[in-house]
């Protein structure tokens, strides 16, 4: 395995933060990028993910200027002829990625791992047009990748056990955290639990019960303290099956099951608040709060050494 050589697609936010971890876990990575703007930039922004690292104290610099020896940039698909594993990253357009698996399929080797880091496309749609659907899989990273561990790996229905079993090594060597789902669903788990947690809080602030300060203060003193620790049903079993379906009965009946909550989001982004990027959203982002959330992301990586 650890000769496997990585090619990873489209080099953006996501894409660059996959390649670095491949490079630093000493795989040689290539990343191809079609944007030559962004291809100039792409060797900065690895640096910067690595020199996070190296300030988390969690690799020394020498660690760090390995793994710039190993990630190479292009912006020729055709350097990924000897690749064994692509791990697709360019924008949620199922028809550009049609139009990239079909190349990659004719550019790589028969036997190379083509897996998609989609956040919404069912991988039977990803592989709709592929010759070899049993290579193909989703390997969904979470952003960003050198922070948050899990990767969620979902097979299609045509996908063989050997090439989910090649992607979990891979991704167990490169320090992210594997979970196989069963089966697809969309959102796959992490999206639903997430957008079922905001769904609720757009729904306690539209009715006015509290302000997004006070729902982000109990979930960052309260669950999300736990959820660090023990998943939903690990704290249903701890806090008692009886009691949380007692709770659940009288509860779950009131929770928000509508969309009319996403009224609150679409006013914020009708005014231009679309959060850290323009500056104001539920908060308004000066530089201060901008330098919290670097020095909170710092502790998350110290913690999770
Ligand atoms: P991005 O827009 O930051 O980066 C996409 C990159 O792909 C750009 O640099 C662009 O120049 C390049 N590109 C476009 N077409 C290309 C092609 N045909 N060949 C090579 N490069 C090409 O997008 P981002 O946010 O990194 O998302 C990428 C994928 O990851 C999407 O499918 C997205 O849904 C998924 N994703 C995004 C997450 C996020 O938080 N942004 C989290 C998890 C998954």
């Amino acid at each position: 395995m650890a000769n496997e050589v990585i090619g990873v697609v489209g080099g953006g936010l996501m894409g660059i933060g996959i390649a670095t971890k491949c490079a630093l876990a000493g795989f040689r990575t290539t990343v191809v990028d079609t944007n030559r703007d962004r291809i100039a930039e792409l060797s900065k922004s690895a640096s910067t993910i690595l020199s996070e690292l190296i300030d988390a104290d969690l690799i020394t610099c020498a660690q760090c200027d390995q793994a710039l020896g190993n990630l190479h940039v292009s912006d020729e698909l055709f350097d990924l002829t000897d690749a064994n594993i692509a791990i697709e990253a360019i924008p949620e357009i199922l028809s550009a990625k049609h139009q990239l698996f079909e190349k990659l399929e004719r550019i790589m080797r028969p036997d190379a791992v083509i897996a998609s880091n989609t956040s919404s496309f069912p991988p039977d749609a990803l592989s709709e047009h592929m010759v070899q659907k049993e290579r193909f899989v989703i390997a969904h990273f979470w952003n960003p990748p050198h922070v948050i561990p899990l990767v969620e790996v979902v097979p299609g229905t045509d996908t063989n056990k050997s090439v989910i079993d090649r992607l979990v090594r891979l991704l167990t060597e490169i320090r992210s955290e594997p979970v196989v789902l069963n089966a697809a669903i969309p959102g796959f788990i992490g999206n639903r639990l997430q957008f079922a947690v905001l769904r609720e809080a757009l729904h306690i602030v539209s009715t006015g019960a509290a302000t997004p300060e006070t729902v982000d203060a109990v979930m960052k003193a309260s669950l999300g303290r736990r959820y660090g620790m023990m998943g939903p049903f690990e704290g249903a079993d701890l806090g008692g099956l009886g009691t949380f379906l007692s709770v659940a009965s009288h509860l779950m009946p009131q929770l928000a099951k509508g969309e009319e909550v996403l009224d609150l989001l679409r006013e914020h982004t009708k005014k231009g608040e679309l959060g850290v990027s323009t500056g104001r959203g539920f908060y308004k982002w000066d530089q201060a709060r901008i330098e919290d959330l670097k020095a909170l992301r710092r502790r998350q990586l110290v913690t999770a050494k």
